[in-house]
C-alpha cells in the first residue's frame, strides 16, 4: 500500500488544495491570499472563535486554520500535529490526495502540521480483502517552510514509525519469531543496517537460560537478533546499545492471562519494533553515532514443556532466578540480552519494552515510565526530547528497597515483586545484570492503544522512534 509522503515543491507550485496555516491575532496576513467575501466571513466567524475553514474553489479547496496562541513551544507543536491530524477527516471526505500547505503563522508551523496530517494518515489495511481507499499521498511544503533535506529526513522518520507500527500490527499467526527474524534481515537490507539473527543452537551456545526457558513449551525457536549501525563517522567509541522486548505473543504461560488482556497481546514486541524503527532512521540519515541493537525474541505459550511457577533457571549470567511467576517473561529475557550487552561497554543503553501492566494502570497511555542508572544530564536530555516529539516520560525511582521484593528463599532473585510498585520492582530486576549506563523504558501504557488518540493511530503507536530518534540527534550532533 502506498503511504503519504512530504513534498518539497517550489513556491507557487503548492496544490489546489492548500491548507492555510494562521495566527489569530494576524488574519491580515491571509487577505493577499482569500477573496474579499471570504476575508470577511473568515474575521467574522473568528471573532466568534470559529477556527477551522473550508471555502470551495472551482479548481479545489482552501482549507483555513487559525492557530490558537501558545507560549510553552512544545505544547504549541504538538497542538499544531493535532491540528494537522484533525484535518484528515476532511482530507478523506473529498477523498484528496495532494495537498499544500502555506505557513502564514509567525512561527512555521507547517512541518509540525505535516507531521501530525501524515502520522495520522497511517492504516494498516494488510489483512482486509477489499481494496484499499483512496488514500492521501502527498503532502506538499514550499521552499519557505521547510528545505529538501529537512523534508528528506521527516519522510524518513516517518516511514521508520511507519515500520514500527507495522511491525506491531502484525497478527501473531502471521508472525511468529522466526518471521520477525526474517523481517529484521529484510529492514536490514533495505534501510542500511547490519542484522545478525542467531538461532536455537547459538542462543544454547550463549547460555542464555532465560530466553530458552520462556521459550521451551513453544513450537517455534526462539531468535536473538544483533542490529548494528556503525558510521566511520561516529562521534561515539562506544556503542549505544537499544535493546528491545521481542515477545511475539504473550498468553502469560502457565501462569495465563485473562482473555481481556490476552488478546492484543501480539504488541508485546514493540518494544524490539522501536529498536528496528530506531536502527532503520539512523541508518537512512546517516546519523554519526554507532549504534547496536540487541532483541530477544521468542513467544510466550503453554504447552507440556511449559516452564511452571516455582521453577529455578539459570541466566546468561549465571545468576539463578525463581520463576513465581510466568507472565513476568519479559524481563527474563531482557535480562539475558543486558548481559550480552556487557561485551560492547556501552556508553549507554536503552532497554524499551512492553514490561508491566501496573505502568499502565499508574500512568495510563500517554506516558513511558522510565528509570535507571545514567547520569542525570542524560536523563534531562531524554525528558527534554520526551516533550519535543510529545513521547514524554516520567522518571521513577530505583531505590534499593525495591529489589528487597526480589529476594528469593531458593535462587538468587525471583522474577516477581509484591502486588506494588510492580513497574519498579521490574526494573529493579533488570538492573541486576547491567554494568553501565542504563535507562529501562516501560512503555506498555503508549505501545498499543485500542482506539486512535489524536494522530496516535489505533493498535501500534511506533512510540520510541521519534523519542530516540530526537534524543541521539540531541546529544551527539
Ligand atoms: N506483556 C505484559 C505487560 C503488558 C501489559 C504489555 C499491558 C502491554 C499491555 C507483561 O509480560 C506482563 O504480563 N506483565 C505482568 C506481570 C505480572 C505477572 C505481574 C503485569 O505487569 O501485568
Ligand atoms: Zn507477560
Ligand atoms: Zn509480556
Amino acid at each position: 500500500m502506498k503511504r503519504v509522503q512530504l513534498a518539497a515543491v517550489e513556491a507557487g507550485f503548492l496544490h489546489h488544495n492548500l491548507v492555510l496555516l494562521a495566527d489569530k491575532d494576524r488574519l491580515d496576513v491571509l487577505d493577499s491570499l482569500l477573496a474579499p467575501g471570504e476575508s470577511a466571513f473568515l474575521r467574522q466567524a473568528a471573532a466568534q472563535e470559529v477556527s477551522s475553514f473550508s471555502f470551495p474553489r472551482a479548481d479545489g479547496i482552501v482549507f483555513v486554520r487559525i492557530l490558537k496562541p501558545e507560549k510553552d513551544p512544545y505544547i504549541a507543536l504538538e497542538d499544531t500535529r493535532l491540528a494537522g491530524n484533525e484535518l484528515l477527516a476532511e482530507i478523506r471526505r473529498y477523498k484528496i490526495e495532494t495537498l499544500g500547505i502555506q505557513n502564514c503563522c509567525t512561527e512555521n508551523r507547517a512541518l509540525a502540521f505535516a507531521e501530525g496530517l501524515a502520522l495520522g494518515s497511517y492504516q494498516f489495511l494488510k489483512y482486509f480483502t477489499k481494496p484499499a481507499e483512496k488514500n492521501l499521498l502527498e503532502i506538499r511544503l514550499g521552499p519557505d517552510t521547510a528545505t529538501p533535506e529537512v523534508i528528506a529526513e521527516a519522510n524518513t522518520l516517518l516511514e521508520a514509525v511507519f515500520l514500527s507500527r507495522d511491525l506491531v500490527n502484525e497478527p501473531h499467526s502471521h508472525f511468529n519469531a522466526v518471521q520477525f527474524g526474517e523481517a529484521v534481515e529484510k529492514a536490514a537490507q533495505e534501510w542500511g543496517f547490519e542484522a545478525e539473527i542467531m538461532g536455537k543452537e547459538k542462543i544454547e551456545a550463549l547460555k542464555m537460560g532465560g530466553i530458552l526457558a520462556v521459550n521451551q513449551a513453544s513450537q517455534i525457536p526462539p531468535r536473538f537478533c544483533v542490529l548494528e549501525w556503525k558510521p566511520a563517522h561516529a562521534k561515539n567509541t562506544k556503542p549505544v546499545v537499544l535493546i528491545g522486548k521481542g515477545v511475539v505473543y504473550d498468553t502469560g504461560g502457565l501462569s495465563l492471562k485473562p482473555s481481556e488482556s490476552m488478546d492484543y497481546m501480539k504488541c508485546d514486541m514493540a518494544g524490539a519494533a522501536t529498536v528496528i524503527g530506531a536502527l532503520a532512521v539512523a541508518a537512512k540519515t546517516n546519523l554519526p553515532v554507532h549504534l547496536v541493537g540487541l532483541i530477544p525474541v521468542t513467544d510466550n505459550k503453554i504447552g507440556e514443556n511449559a516452564l511452571a511457577p516455582g521453577d529455578v533457571i539459570t541466566m546468561g549470567s549465571g545468576k539463578t532466578v525463581e520463576v513465581v511467576n510466568t507472565d513476568a517473561e519479559g524481563r527474563i529475557i531482557l535480562a539475558d540480552a543486558l548481559h550480552y550487552a556487557k561485551k560492547y561497554e556501552p556508553s549507554l543503553a536503552f532497554d524499551i519494552a512492553t514490561l508491566t501492566g501496573s505502568a499502565v494502570r499508574a500512568l495510563g497511555t500517554q506516558v513511558i515510565c522510565y528509570m535507571g542508572t545514567a547520569p542525570k544530564s542524560v536523563k534531562s536530555t531524554l525528558e527534554e526530547s520526551g516533550f519535543a516529539t510529545y513521547e514524554r516520560l516520567v522518571e521513577l525511582p530505583l531505590w534499593k528497597e525495591f529489589g528487597d521484593e526480589l529476594k528469593s528463599n531458593i535462587a538468587d532473585l525471583k522474577n516477581l515483586g509484591s502486588s506494588n510498585a510492580g513497574m519498579i520492582t521490574a526494573g529493579k530486576f533488570l538492573e541486576n545484570f547491567v554494568d553501565y549506563p542504563w535507562l529501562h523504558l516501560d512503555i506498555a501504557g503508549p505501545a498499543y492503544l485500542r482506539t486512535a488518540n489524536g494522530y496516535r493511530t489505533k493498535e501500534g503507536t511506533g512510540v520510541g522512534v521519534r523519542l530516540l530518534y530526537n534524543f541521539l540527534k540531541k546529544n551527539y550532533l
